[in-house]
């Protein structure tokens, strides 16, 4: 014994240098997973006897959020616009949760027909419902209108959830403490709202207008906490971080080979979709958020957003916009 600790003492006296180096690279590596890792929801709350609403459920955050919920006991209601996509999703989601009350309802935000008659739906046939998450988006596009003639970045990320949220406001209440959750992005920070040209149909920009619609986020969850001040329904906004998805769909197959191989090696930085959801379910679940309404996060924290985030005379405006655009009184 005595030996053994001798030759440990006479080791690590010989090699103190590379002992250092082999510890402060680990500690470096470390450090650089839990930078990568980010926050994570450490909330164990149940959800039996709750319903969660989310929008683009079938795969990417949206699925993963959707899991998390099951998992929790809720029944899960996934809107999605692909039944195919959603039923294989949600088969999934049963099979790994254990939940058999994961079901699948038709929503394409691109449509204002679509979003009612979801709405009317849920209105109808569901008891309850405690937990709104605004997930569905669309980043940078070619220049694609929606059905009702809408700029297709803000028709489905802004104006479709818009909608959709104020149509679903009285089950909301009825069954307060209930809660908003808003999936925006750190694009909003150099966002602007386009008052003049809302659809951007002078100069279409794909990247302007993903910023534009994730600003709309949230200052739209800004305004809602505010109209929603003492009915119990709370609102979140949040980034949800750096997440391999398929949110970029419609850029990479646009950009040179080039820069796709330059691309790469940032692959690696980039999150899993798990890591992506934490910040959603921790903002639909977390305990200590239950008197907290209208503020943006990001890794499971509270983040300060742009300024231009902080205008309520522009949130205000924005919302009496929107809902002159989806024809809401
Ligand atoms: N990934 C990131 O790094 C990142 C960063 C910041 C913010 N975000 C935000 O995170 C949210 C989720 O994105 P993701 O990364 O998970 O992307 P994703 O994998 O592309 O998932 C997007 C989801 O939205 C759905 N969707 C798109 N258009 C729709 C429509 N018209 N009606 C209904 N559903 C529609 C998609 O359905 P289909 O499968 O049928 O197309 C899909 O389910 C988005 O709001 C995005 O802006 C992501
Ligand atoms: C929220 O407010 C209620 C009522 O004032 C209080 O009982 C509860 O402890 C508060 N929760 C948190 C996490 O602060």
């Amino acid at each position: 014994m005595e030996n053994y600790a001798e030759t440990i003492k006479e080791f690590v006296e010989n090699h103190a240098a590379g002992l250092t180096v082999v510890l402060v690279a680990g500690a470096g590596v470390l450090a650089l997973r839990r930078w990568l890792a980010g926050g994570v929801c450490r909330s164990k709350a149940r959800l039996e006897g709750k319903t969660v609403v989310i929008t683009g459920a079938n795969t990417g955050i949206g699925k993963e959020t959707a899991l998390d919920m099951a998992k929790r006991g809720a029944r899960v209601i996934l809107a999605c616009r692909d039944m195919t996509r959603a039923r294989i999703a949600a088969d999934e989601i049963r099979q790994m949760s254990g939940n058999g009350n994961v079901v699948v309802k038709k929503l394409d935000l691109a449509s204002l027909q679509s979003v009612r008659d979801f709405a009317k739906d849920i209105q109808e046939n569901e008891e309850r419902l405690d937990i709104l998450i605004n997930n569905a988006g669309v980043m940078m596009c070619p220049k694609w209108k929606t059905e009702d003639g809408f700029e297709m970045q803000f028709g489905v990320n802004h104006l479709g959830h818009f909608l959709l949220t104020n149509c679903l406001l009285e089950k909301l209440k009825k069954s307060a403490p209930s809660r908003i959750v808003i999936v925006s992005s750190l694009a909003h920070e150099k966002g602007q709202i386009h008052f003049d040209d809302i659809n951007l149909d002078k100069d279409y920009d794909r990247i302007k207008s993903y910023r534009q619609s994730k600003l709309a986020n949230v200052l739209f969850c800004r305004e809602l906490a505010t109209r929603l001040q003492g009915t119990g329904v709370t609102t979140y906004c949040l980034h949800p971080g750096v997440i391999r998805t398929e949110l970029g769909r419609h850029l990479f197959p646009t950009l040179a080979l080039w820069k796709r191989i330059l691309a790469m090696p940032f692959m690696m930085l980039i999150k899993s979709p798990w890591e992506g959801a934490q910040t959603t379910i921790y903002c639909a679940v977390d305990e200590s958020l239950e008197n907290v309404s209208g503020l943006y996060y990001s890794d499971c924290s509270p983040k300060k957003v742009a300024p231009q985030a902080l205008d309520d005379a522009a949130a205000k405006r924005l919302w009496d916009l929107s809902a002159s655009m989806v024809g809401l009184a």
